[in-house]
């Protein structure tokens, strides 16, 4: 028995298929264990994000016959689940594995094994302690719960981190979480140097950029990811975007694109299939608009050409205080803007064409760098002198 309660955390509806789940593994003789960030978060007295149980044996079968289930998504690859029950409560749900690879980087192969072993396959001492359900007691076969008190990340296998890079991602994300050192820092240090990270896909990494993004403490994440070389970057801060002050995901996405210093971490960050096909062509267009910004002289240079941007690309512009006002310029003109009806040009007798369109384009130049109030009047009045522009800017 030990002091350590798994349903510290838990609130009510958890507790109750909790209760359910361990008669049932009981009653049945199945050994279930909770394992992962559930126990660790535990152990450190801080709410865990998910519950994630293990199993000896075949998880699709026992889930099966598990009662009050209402949904279950089961990834055959690794031998997964997501077991949703009839009162919203979700509990991830594994058959306890042994991992293979076939060679640094690749996806591992998985054959079913004992709660032992599949503890060794983990990536942290501190997140290769399980709770073991029938028993009622703790598993720690790496000094886990000791390493927790000594606020430590350490690996448990010889190769992890070239086995699977993203683990190097994954010690930066809980040292920062929780305020732990790095134990590995040294042999993470030679793996960024002997570029570990080519051998996995630009999908992954960008996952874990996502994940870090995501956490309370991003920016440390980040600048930890520029202390230990992982990326580079052209300025020291992450700076709040005055301009567009909300915080989400993209917007700090955007936010560590703008200061990024190597192109190859670019290039994941504009080809990947994780993040938003409008995000990433933010990203693929950024550098040449700016310059063509930072070389408009006038309104309708600014207005055409930021008009084609999204909203992502005008955030990533509103990091450049040089550029500030064409920004706010571009706004109030957009907002205030409204385009010429073709049909006042075809009263005045032009026939259907390219011609009206050239109208309609000359009409937004002149209105948009002058502020003059152009309506059909204006255009009766002075059609002769829009189409000695047109003519002008022909030739
Ligand atoms: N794991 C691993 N290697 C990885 C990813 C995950 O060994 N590359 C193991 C770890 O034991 C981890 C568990 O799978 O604890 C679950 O992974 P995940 O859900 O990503 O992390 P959590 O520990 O639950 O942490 P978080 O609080 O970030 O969700």
């Amino acid at each position: 028995m030990v002091d350590f309660s798994i349903t510290d955390f838990l609130n009510e509806d958890e507790k109750y298929i909790f209760n359910i789940l361990v008669k049932y593994f009981k009653r049945n003789n199945i050994r279930a264990y909770v394992v992962g960030g559930s126990v660790r978060d535990t152990l450190l007295r801080t709410p865990p994000k998910d519950v994630d149980i293990a199993v000896e044996g075949d998880v699709q079968f026992i889930i099966k016959k598990l009662p009050l289930i209402d949904k279950v998504i089961y990834h055959e690859r690794f031998k997964t689940s997501s077991v949703y029950f009839k009162n919203g409560v979700q509990f991830d749900m594994i058959t306890c594995r042994e991992e293979t690879y076939a060679k640094y980087g690749s996806l591992p192969e998985v054959y079913p094994a004992t709660i032992v072993e599949d503890l060794a396959r983990r990536d942290f001492t501190v997140n290769a302690v399980a709770y073991d359900i029938i028993n009622n007691c703790l598993i720690d076969p790496y000094n886990g719960i000791e390493h927790i008190k000594q606020k430590n990340i350490k690996k448990i296998k010889k190769d992890s981190y070239r086995e699977d890079p993203t683990r190097i991602f994954r010690a930066v994300r809980y040292s920062v979480r929780y305020g732990f050192s790095l134990e590995d820092e040294e042999e993470i240090l030679r793996c960024i140097e002997e570029n570990t990270f080519s051998s996995i896909s630009y999908d992954r990494i960008m996952k874990e950029i996502v994940l870090m993004a995501g956490e309370e403490r991003w920016k440390q994440n980040i600048y930890e990811c520029f202390r230990l070389n992982i990326m580079k970057s052209s300025e020291n801060f992450l700076i709040e975007n005055k301009l567009f002050l909300k915080d989400c995901l993209n917007i700090r996405l955007c936010s560590i694109y703008r200061i990024l210093n190597d192109s190859n971490v670019k290039n994941i960050f504009k080809n990947n299939s994780m993040l938003e096909k409008s995000l990433k062509k933010a990203f693929r267009e950024y550098d040449r608009v700016e310059i063509e910004l930072l070389k408009c002289r006038d309104n309708s240079c600014i207005f055409n050409l930021l008009d084609k941007c999204n909203v992502y690309h005008l955030i990533l512009l509103g990091y450049n205080k040089n550029l500030t006002y064409k920004l706010l310029n571009y706004m109030n003109l957009k907002y205030n803007y409204k385009e010429i009806k073709a049909k006042y040009i075809l009263e005045l007798g032009i026939e259907k064409g390219r011609l009206i369109h050239d109208i309609i384009e000359e009409v937004k130049r002149v209105r948009l760098n002058t502020f003059l109030e152009i309506d059909e009047n204006y255009l009766r009045n002075n059609i002769g002198e829009i189409l000695n522009g047109i003519e002008h800017k022909n030739t």
